[in-house]
């Protein structure tokens, strides 16, 4: 979603400010600006509906000189897709321009005091109330720009990370922000700001991660000075972030998406380093050692999440209750934050998010821990809001992911997931040993077998041309294999635009049977496990009634490879791990269909990456 980026110091901002967007786009966005204080003291304000190259375009014969400057890409929320709409939004007076990510909610409250005093009004967001309304409680109260926004920001009710610009105060840039994310980056005689560190990364290695009612004032040539709402000075921590700049670029792939699928090898090593040993015959996740008692004592498990992470959490019950056999309950964050769940303090939440800033997802979190209970986080992004929010929990260790559709987090989640009820079986004794010790040795083969897997991309590709003709599909999978097909369907419908419907394969007798005719393409997960043999009679159904099945089998199998129209040959693995080997075809199939059909893969359109509004 929307994206912040800031630079005050000696060099020119606008290079920093459009790479820094650029580094952003994979948020998700439809139109870009950038507001800059020029060498003569001019504010400028440069905006365009489209990429940031559009931008670009607009500004090219436009002074772009001044070393101080803020840039944006908005995801709408009010109002469409346009120049008017895009940030930045100017004051009035245009003494002020200022960037937002987030909601006002109570804009039109806001809105309508402001035009009652004359104030009038270009866009239809509430990004343009919010600063007319710093303008006119600095206009009115004679005030300083910090002492402005502090008032505003009182009389603000809903999300938001901001940066203001003031014509008049070429020195300083002033950014706050509550539950939308803002990082401030600290370089020689230079300030950074940014929605996440990937802009900052290739300046700075210094961080502060704001928190929620901090400001941060930012002045040329002086210390980052960090109050609250009310003034009182805070103690910013500053952080070392280690992020390596060619994990934010494409390496030699014509994508962001098909680099991490490919990266999923290396990335569940990563995130296995230093917590399996195979040959000590363990698992040891430290955050679950650390507060087990608290772990092993819950009467239950609630799982709170969102799209693909909601994915990996079905998978993560299925782990957990029959590694542990404690009982767990998966819920989209988005419910479970507004139907006042039934939750105390001997129940224990985990979080998934691959960015950490999922604003449902911490809104539930703030939930279950007002509730008393337990919160244990699992993220991808270190530093980001979620992890700061949770009692403990584990990174995933997958690096950034900048396609929007999720990859490699998900085999990320899902490896840590296991993990996490692995170190709990071992702790409360419920596998028996011998099953506990195959588990541990297949999952450290995974990375191994994952590489076969991607050996299939060719094929794949080829495969892929045959269904661009398709305006439906539909996954079938039971078992561990139910939320892969889930996630499979995910997968086409946010990068191709193909209707795509999950569901567990004996549930097609319920309804989806009607829909198959000699068109519909099936994508049928029917790996040898338990529940083969049923899969085996879905698989008949659809061919009764010409349903055209694509099936992902285990290598060997020469009984669906007589039914099913195209096999798809996978490496076995127990079943409890099979999520691990089956969604990576779904991810290149996806992926290849949406390149046959012109897709934009890495940056499908009204999607986000980071959902920072609920
Ligand atoms: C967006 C992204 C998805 C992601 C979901 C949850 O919809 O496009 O890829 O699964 O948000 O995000 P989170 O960061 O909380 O995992």
């Amino acid at each position: 979603m929307c994206g912040i980026v800031g630079y005050i110091g000696t060099k020119q901002a606008y290079p920093i400010l459009i790479k820094g967007l650029k580094r952003l786009e994979y948020r998700g966005y439809d139109s870009a600006g950038v507001a800059l204080i020029s060498n003569n003291r001019h504010l400028n304000v440069y905006k365009a509906k489209g990429k940031v190259s559009d931008l670009e375009g607009f500004a090219a014969e436009k002074d772009i000189s001044g070393t101080v400057g803020i840039a944006h890409t908005r995801w709408a929320t009010h109002g469409e897709p346009s120049r008017a709409n895009a940030h930045p939004h100017y004051s009035s007076s245009e003494n002020l321009a200022l960037i937002h990510n987030g909601i006002i909610e109570n804009y039109a409250t806001l809105k309508e005091k402001l035009q009652s005093k004359g104030y009038q009004f270009k866009s239809s967001t509430d990004t343009e109330v919010l600063v007319q309304l710093i303008d006119y409680i600095m206009v009115t109260n004679k005030l300083d720009l910090l002492s402005a926004v502090q008032l505003a920001l009182q009389e603000v009710i809903g999300a938001y990370a901001i940066a203001v610009l003031e014509k008049n105060n070429p020195d300083q840039i002033v950014a706050a922000r509550k539950s939308s994310p803002l990082v401030v980056g600290i370089g020689e005689d230079e300030f950074f700001l940014a929605s996440d560190a990937t802009p900052i990364v290739e300046y700075t290695d210094k961080v502060v991660y704001l928190d929620d009612e901090e400001i941060a004032i930012i002045c040329r040539g002086e210390e980052l000075k960090v109050v609250d709402f009310r003034n009182v000075e805070m103690n910013p921590e500053i952080r070392e972030v280690k992020l390596n700049l060619g994990q934010l670029e494409k390496g030699g792939f014509p994508h962001f998406m098909l680099k991490e699928i490919f990266e999923q090898p290396d990335c569940i090593y990563d995130c296995m380093r230093g917590r399996i040993n195979v040959d000590a015959d363990n698992v040891v996740l430290s955050a679950v050692i650390d507060y087990k008692e608290k772990l092993l004592g819950a009467r239950r498990f609630i799982i709170v999440a969102c799209g693909t992470s909601w994915h990996a959490a079905l998978i993560g019950k299925h782990l957990i209750e029959s590694f542990c056999r404690i009982p767990v309950e998966v819920e989209y964050a988005s419910e479970f934050r507004y139907r006042d769940p039934v939750i105390d303090e001997q129940d224990v939440v985990i979080a998934i998010s691959q960015s950490g800033e999922t604003a449902d997802t911490l809104a539930a979190i703030e939930l279950a821990r007002s509730r008393g209970a337990f919160i244990y986080g699992i993220c991808n992004s270190v530093g980001s809001s979620i992890p700061r929010a949770t009692h403990t929990g584990s990174y995933i260790h997958v690096g950034p992911e900048i396609g929007v559709a999720s990859t490699k987090a998900f085999t990320g989640q899902v490896t840590v997931l296991a993990m996490l009820a692995l170190t709990l079986a071992k702790e409360k004794q419920s596998l028996p040993r011998e099953e506990f010790l195959e588990i541990v040795k297949e999952l450290s083969h995974i990375p191994e077998k994952m590489k076969k897997v991607l050996e299939l991309n060719h094929r794949i590709a080829g495969l892929s041309q045959i269904f661009t003709y398709a305006h439906n599909f539909i996954y079938l999978g039971r078992g561990y294999s139910y939320p892969v097909a889930l996630e499979g369907a995910l997968k086409l419908k946010e990068i191709s635009y193909i209707h795509a419907e999950g569901y567990p394969a004996a549930e097609m007798k319920h309804g989806p049977i009607a829909l198959i005719d000699a068109e519909m393409p099936v994508v049928v997960i029917a790996t040898h496990n338990g529940l083969y043999e049923k899969v085996l009679s879905n698989i008949q159904e659809i061919k009764a009634r010409q349903g055209r099945v694509i099936a992902l089998v285990t290598e060997g199998d020469n009984v669906i490879s007589g039914i099913a129209d195209y096999c798809i040959e996978l490496p076995a693995t127990l079943e409890c791990l099979d999520p691990l080997i089956t969604t990576v075809p779904l991810q290149m199939l996806a992926y290849h269909i949406a390149v046959c059909k012109g897709k934009d893969v890495d940056q499908p359109r009204n999607l986000a990456k980071s959902v920072t509004v609920e």
